[in-house]
């Protein structure tokens, strides 16, 4: 097919007095000032509202919420999952190219018209500064939408089955039999768009859950896709509570896939309650599944100092450390330590300033609720009880919104409470290794190895190109993104899949052809001539 050249979404700098800078001000001033939007559940394109509601709040200021939203329940996802169903039967039958058409219709809507306005939800709604917000609601959001076409459009073209004599064979990709059920999370407007999107983009059709702390920007993706074409009933879009929401689409026969991202406590829940199920099911589900992380930099005596020191800062903190891929333990030798990495470090994060999102000029932002910075404050004391040394932040202040300093914590144990639980918030912890035995590059990489149950993502700092040549072989199932010279966060789509391995998920790599096989059903025809 003749797919448009694909290329990532140029990045906007929003410099006060451009007029980036002006559209988005308005877009923030007015959402701000409209107070909380209605969202309903909606259902074959139907808005409905169920009369049980819910707040999200605004986490820079949590006396105001962003939405009301409605409450979907069991009856109505019942009457969901039929009416994607019904749906189905033309969605899968559609040309593909008429499907991919809404996808990249819905990218250039964000990308132009909606860009200001889905970036402002992000803001205010998820707790983004203006920078973490165009990464991923306006650029994230639309290479998704756009190399998920490109992807498809190979995958579609990929034909195994050679023909021999007297005989004619064809492999088709056919969508799932059943619904697919996508719970999204807080942390990615964009990973809201693409769990429902990609499943649909292949001709599934998907009951979507969103986060109850995204609800806003992902019901604007909702909207943007109705707008670009997308059928009634192919994406329902049902917040609300979890457990109500998920036992209903599991329990039903004709479930066929889990696209989840979020805890691996919830993903193992999940998937207890779906091998529970497996002898209900007309076939048997695609568990596809992106869950925690406690990602790590391990520095070489070689590295350069300044450069490790800002990719871990921009690892640790941007987004208030809130994103699956975010650094939170750092290994450290200590023959840099000791000679200037330390200072560096520390200078670094006590000049982050820290405040609303809506001001424009913050490095850092709030967590996303109470609960969070609850956990990030609680996880600095349980450091100090250990003997951890709190060398910045530690503390936070939540009676405006949910403001935690950026905190860097040193720790002797490597296995300290800090370096082993995922957090999932601005606290940083590091561990200074000895360098002086000829043999400490392979016990600090098998320490790295070894010390947590995630394997998400990892970067090595070091000039030493053996250093890293070992540490690539050592690290090898240590995370599924191994970044050398540059920070563990922040993979492009199209350029570096995204996924990881161990209780970080299945590794299904977002963002690439890879995900698309596992929302298809391969058909294989043999035909004699
Ligand atoms: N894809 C996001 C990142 O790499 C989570 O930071």
């Amino acid at each position: 097919p003749n797919i448009p050249p694909i290329n990532n979404e140029p990045m906007r700098n929003y410099e006060p007095g451009s007029k980036d800078r002006a559209g988005l001000q308005k877009a923030v001033d007015e959402m701000i000032k409209a107070g909380p939007v209605e969202v309903p559940c909606v259902i074959n394109g139907k808005a409905v509202t169920t009369g049980r509601t819910n707040k999200q709040l605004n986490p820079s200021n949590h006396a105001s919420a962003v939405a009301v939203y409605q409450e979907a329940d069991a009856a109505l996802i019942g009457e969901a999952i039929e009416g994607a169903l019904a749906a189905k039967v033309t969605w899968e039958d559609m040309p593909w190219v008429d499907r991919a058409a809404i996808f990249l219709r819905a990218a250039d809507l964000i990308a132009g018209k909606y860009r200001y306005k889905i970036m402002a939800a992000t803001m205010l709604g998820q707790g983004k500064n203006v920078w973490q917000a165009e990464i991923d609601a306006a650029a994230e959001i639309c290479d998704f939408f756009r190399f998920g076409v490109a992807q498809v459009a190979e995958l579609y073209s990929q034909q195994p089955a050679k023909h021999a004599p007297g005989v004619w064979n064809k492999m088709e990709y056919r969508p799932l039999e059943g619904f697919v059920l996508a719970v999204s999370p807080f942390n990615f407007t964009a990973i809201g768009g693409n769990l429902p999107g990609a499943p649909a983009l292949v001709g599934n059709v998907v009951i979507w859950k969103p986060s109850p702390m995204a609800v806003l920007s992902n019901y604007i993706v909702y909207q943007i896709l109705e707008e670009a074409g997308l059928p009634a009933g192919v994406i329902q879009f049902t917040p609300g509570p979890a457990e109500e929401i998920v036992k209903t689409c599991t329990d039903h026969r004709k479930f066929a896939s889990l696209h989840f991202t979020g805890s691996t406590y919830v993903f193992r829940q999940l998937w207890k309650q779906i091998v529970s199920n497996i002898d209900n099911y007309v076939s048997y589900p695609r568990i596809v599944g992106e869950t925690g992380g406690k990602n790590f930099h391990l520095v070489h005596p070689s590295a350069n100092v300044t450069m490790a020191v800002h990719e871990s800062i921009r690892a640790a903190f941007e987004y208030q450390g809130q994103k699956c891929s975010a650094l939170s333990r750092l290994y450290v030798p200590a023959s840099l330590w000791n000679n200037g990495f330390k200072d560096e470090l520390v200078k670094e994060i006590k000049s982050i300033t820290l405040g609303p999102v809506e001001d424009f000029k913050h490095f850092m932002g709030p967590v996303i609720s109470k609960g969070s910075f609850d956990k990030s404050v609680g996880f600095a004391e349980a450091a100090k009880k250990e003997g951890g040394i709190i060398l910045a932040g530690g503390k936070g202040d939540d009676s405006k919104g949910y403001y935690v300093e950026p905190t860097l914590i040193q720790t002797e144990n490597p296995r300290s409470t800090t370096m082993v639980n995922e957090i999932f918030g601005p606290v940083l912890t590091a561990y200074v290794y000895d360098d002086s035995k000829p043999d400490f590059w392979k016990s600090i990489c098998a320490e790295v190895d070894g010390c947590t149950e995630y394997a998400l993502t990892g970067a090595v700092f070091a000039k030493d190109r053996q250093a890293v040549v070992e540490a690539n072989s050592y690290l090898r199932n240590a995370s599924g993104m191994f970044y050398v010279q540059c920070k563990c966060t922040g993979a492009v789509v199209g350029q570096q899949p995204f996924g990881g391995g161990r209780a970080s998920g299945t590794n299904d790599k977002a963002g690439s052809i890879s995900i698309f096989y596992r929302f298809v059903n391969q058909r294989t025809t043999k035909e004699n001539m």
